[in-house]
């Protein structure tokens, strides 16, 4: 059967599996394992939950699911960007520096995600048609939703999007074109994507943008009633912004650039998001990678959902986000449980990677105050890291683990009081820049730890890996 007498199917089995999804029980539910608070002033327990600033690494789907069933999210997102794979038949993968005082390693390579799909393009069809019609209950009436794509499956995409949003609420076809590398004698050189622009009714929210239009020739028209402006260039007028965007792409060299392979630039989420939010308003990214469209948000006094099934994609927007001193909470899929917990093997736990820190209180001695002193001791990722890199990549990262067992950390951060529901609530981020890393954190208060007299400690690695470990607090004197 043709791809085009298979279209009506993918979506109606789809509708019949989201109407079936509704009833059954979940299979996947969120845990929230952060809450960073990093504004002064806020008690730190009262951020908002779910309606927040809210970060989730796990499959899109069941957190759509889980936004819509335990969070009671439909009807209220004001926009949606989604950026996902383009059914490219391609792996991507990202770079990562492991420098540190001792070591000095060229980037490794580790896959970020995949873009290949064994059953084609009904597969990669029926994928996006189930989380379009999730999409769909999470907007609000007034909201729109932006669909990235390119040439691959942007035109089968469109017929299956119109069949769920409904022909008469497409608004645009927005064209991203770029200067990139890359060309091919047999045609003209591929330099564009495509944004398809829906709203999820009539009433959807627009603030028309403006842009130079250069006079024919650059010189003043005199047209009557018409203003006329002038630059370096020449003579131009204020036209409504065309749907044809001309945007440079984040550069090797650039500040923007994560490393993270297909990184959106921030200039086309913000010339989106002027378009289509306010202040305040929420918007989300359900393929969110390395944090482009809620770190845009943020800056712009959006508040964002983001979501990323890959574990290096969820680390670096935390880290992104960390760095433009977001608040938000962070959430890891878990799936629901239906046995009674087994217990883990010996072998298992070893898979699990390994943790140490110490820490220490002494008087602090400024009136009654305590010196609490963390210190990061080594850190083994869970083996489950190494199945992102290669062969080559796995080799190099574990021989340098042997001279230098911190040498993957990323980011780590300390819960002096951890409570008894397993968040953390970390007051600051060591975090690896140019510079290096902190492998000390000292903490100036009183009473830290919890009834064991323990603290936690987090870490995050380069792959995306993270642990946590309770650490029983000493007294200076003892050690
Ligand atoms: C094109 S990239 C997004 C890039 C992003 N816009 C940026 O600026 O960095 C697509 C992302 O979708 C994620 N992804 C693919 N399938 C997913 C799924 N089922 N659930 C959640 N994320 C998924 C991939 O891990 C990948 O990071």
């Amino acid at each position: 059967m043709s791809l085009l007498h298979k279209l009506c199917g993918i979506v109606d089995d789809c509708r019949a599996e989201y109407e079936y999804g509704k009833e059954r029980p979940m299979r996947w539910n969120f845990v929230q394992s952060q809450q960073v608070v990093q504004k002064a002033g806020q008690d730190r327990r009262c951020t908002e939950m779910i309606g927040g600033n809210l970060l989730a690494q796990g499959d899109n789907a069941a957190f759509m699911e889980w936004l819509l069933r335990e969070g009671g999210m439909g009807g209220k997102l004001k926009m949606i960007y989604i950026d996902p794979p383009f059914f490219s038949n391609a792996d991507y993968a990202a770079e990562v520096k492991v420098n540190t005082d001792k070591i000095k390693l060229a980037a490794v390579k580790q896959k970020a995600y995949r873009d290949t799909w064994e059953n084609g393009m009904e597969e990669y069809l029926s994928m996006l048609a189930y989380r379009l019609l999730l999409i769909r209950e999470l907007l609000a009436e007034d909201g729109g939703l932006w669909i990235h794509l390119d040439w691959h499956a942007v035109h089968y995409v469109k017929i299956i999007a119109d069949e769920i949003f409904g022909q008469e609420n497409f608004i645009n076809e927005v064209i991203w074109t770029y200067k990139s590398g890359g060309v091919s004698k047999r045609r003209f050189a591929r330099k564009h994507d495509t944004l398809l622009y829906y709203g999820k009714s009539k009433k959807y929210y627009f603030q028309a943008q403006k842009e130079k239009s250069y006079n024919r020739g650059y010189k003043p028209y005199r047209f009557k009633g018409v203003k006329e402006y002038r630059d370096d260039l020449g003579w131009y007028t204020m036209v409504n912004k065309k749907d044809v965007w001309q945007i440079d792409m984040v550069g090797r060299t650039s500040s923007e650039r994560t490393g993270y392979a297909t990184q959106k630039p921030e200039a086309l989420l913000r010339q989106i998001l002027e378009s289509c939010t306010e202040e305040g308003d929420l918007c989300a990214d359900f393929f969110c990678g390395s944090g482009t469209l809620p770190a845009v948000a943020q800056q712009m006094g959006r508040r964002w959902i983001a979501c990323d099934a890959g574990r290096l994609a969820a680390a670096q927007t935390q880290k992104r986000l960390w760095n433009l001193g977001a608040d938000f909470t962070v959430w890891e899929a878990a799936p629901v449980q239906t046995d009674s917990p087994v217990c883990r093997s010996k072998s298992q736990r070893q898979k699990e990677g390994k943790l140490l820190a110490e820490a220490f209180v002494k008087p602090a001695g400024v009136s009654q105050s305590e010196l609490l002193t963390v210190r990061l001791l080594r850190y083994i990722p869970p083996e489950g890291v190494y199945e992102m890199l290669d062969e080559k990549n796995a080799k190099a990262v574990k021989r340098l683990l042997k001279k230098d067992s911190l040498a993957l950390v990323n980011f780590w951060c300390v819960e002096e009081r951890p409570a008894d529901d397993g968040i953390l609530r970390p007051k600051r981020m060591m975090m690896r820049d140019k510079n290096g890393l902190a492998l000390e954190c000292e903490v100036l208060g009183n009473s830290f730890g919890n009834v064991q007299g323990e603290i936690a400690v987090q870490v995050w690695d380069l792959l995306g890996g993270h642990q946590t470990a309770k650490v029983k607090i000493e007294k200076e004197n003892k050690r």
